[in-house]
């Protein structure tokens, strides 16, 4: 267990996930300097500054968030030891360089929304609290209202398919698309219900798939996560710790994938196939089995029950990608 020098504030708006798990994973050393990739309501920075890392890096896409920060962890912004940033994980490299931090020694990704994200009505990622339909992490770009009032059916039926896994995507497209203009989500959630036959106290509520999908979709951010992956891989020093936790499948395939490929664990070459292409050198080593939260935990926290987390160790191989993300040339934060 660990024990932050730094309180979580007793109404923690956001209660951090496989916490201890991560800080084990992160192995921090006093002194380190390490990226918090997604500060949210800054469980992991207070965790990461209580195990003595000497400098957190702490980085949002969410305005809110990094305006909220300050005030969370003020002792440690005032004393140099953290840097909150508003931007996008894909770009940490790019933010590091800039303040000569780079390689660094840990970084912790922490993959979806927040608590307060989800909780606030008016932010519209929320299919149980009416809202506007926004769904946007960053507070600007396009809109779910502006999404689903002007896609075609077709785009619509592909987005709720491929990020929201959704078996009626068409049925679920063609009704948002007869009930436009919509602009609340509440408008949206009965819409989806009706058109997948919702019976009141039904196990799971059917609006969570197209919601899921729509904020994937407006946020990119299984792009995003492949990217953050390829920063990480730029950032870290040889013998530098990589912790990532998901939220669903989608996500954990990615880091899954990668992390396989990167430290080198391809199939090698069959009968059919005698030469598998040999890759550049493993940039990955000591990749762990996925941990999910313990029974504790889940009864603690249920939003954690979906959460894995993966660790894994950088060698000394030069990064595969050694080009900018090529989200560094995009406008959208
Ligand atoms: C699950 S919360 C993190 C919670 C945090 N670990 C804590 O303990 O308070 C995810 C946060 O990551 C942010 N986020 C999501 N995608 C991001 C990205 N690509 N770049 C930067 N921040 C991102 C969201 O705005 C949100 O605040």
């Amino acid at each position: 267990m660990i024990s932050p020098t730094l309180p979580i504030p007793a109404q923690d708006p956001h209660v951090p996930v496989l916490l201890n798990e991560v800080v084990e994973g992160l192995a921090i050393v006093p002194g380190e300097t390490l990226v918090d990739g997604t500060f949210g309501a800054g469980g992991y920075t207070r965790a990461m500054l209580g195990a003595g890392a000497g400098r957190v890096i702490g980085l949002d896409r969410d305005p809110d968030a990094i305006a909220r920060g300050a005030s969370l962890v003020p002792d440690a912004i005032d004393t140099g030891r953290l840097t909150l940033v508003e931007e996008r994980f894909s770009q940490m490299d790019r933010v590091l360089a800039d303040r000569g931090l780079l390689p660094v020694d840990g970084i912790a990704l922490d993959i979806g929304v927040s608590s307060m994200q989800l909780d606030q009505a008016e932010r519209g990622f929320s299919f149980s609290k009416d809202g506007p339909l926004d769904m946007r992490m960053s507070q600007s770009g396009e809109s779910a209202a502006e999404f689903l009032n002007h896609a075609d059916e077709a785009d619509i039926a592909r987005v709720l398919k491929e990020y929201g896994e959704e078996p009626r995507a068409r049925a679920v497209a063609r009704a948002i698309v007869a009930a436009r203009p919509l602009t609340r989500t509440a408008e949206l959630a009965a819409v989806v219900r009706k058109a997948l036959g919702y019976r009141q106290g039904q196990k799971s509520d059917p609006a969570t798939r197209t919601f899921q999908a729509i904020r994937i979709h407006l946020n990119a951010e299984l792009d995003e996560l492949e990217q953050g992956l390829r920063a990480a891989e730029r950032s870290l020093r040889p013998g530098g710790r990589l912790a990532v936790v998901t939220f669903h499948s989608l996500e954990d395939r990615i880091v899954k994938r990668f992390l396989k490929i990167r430290s080198g664990d391809v199939p090698s070459g069959s009968r059919h196939r005698p030469m598998a292409a040999a890759g550049p050198p493993p940039t990955f080593e000591q990749v762990a089995k996925p941990v999910s939260p313990s029974e504790a935990e889940l009864a603690r926290n249920p939003r954690a029950r979906s959460a894995r987390l993966r660790t894994a160790i950088r060698t000394d191989a030069p990064a595969w990608d050694q080009e900018k993300t090529a989200s560094a040339g995009r406008a959208r934060r």
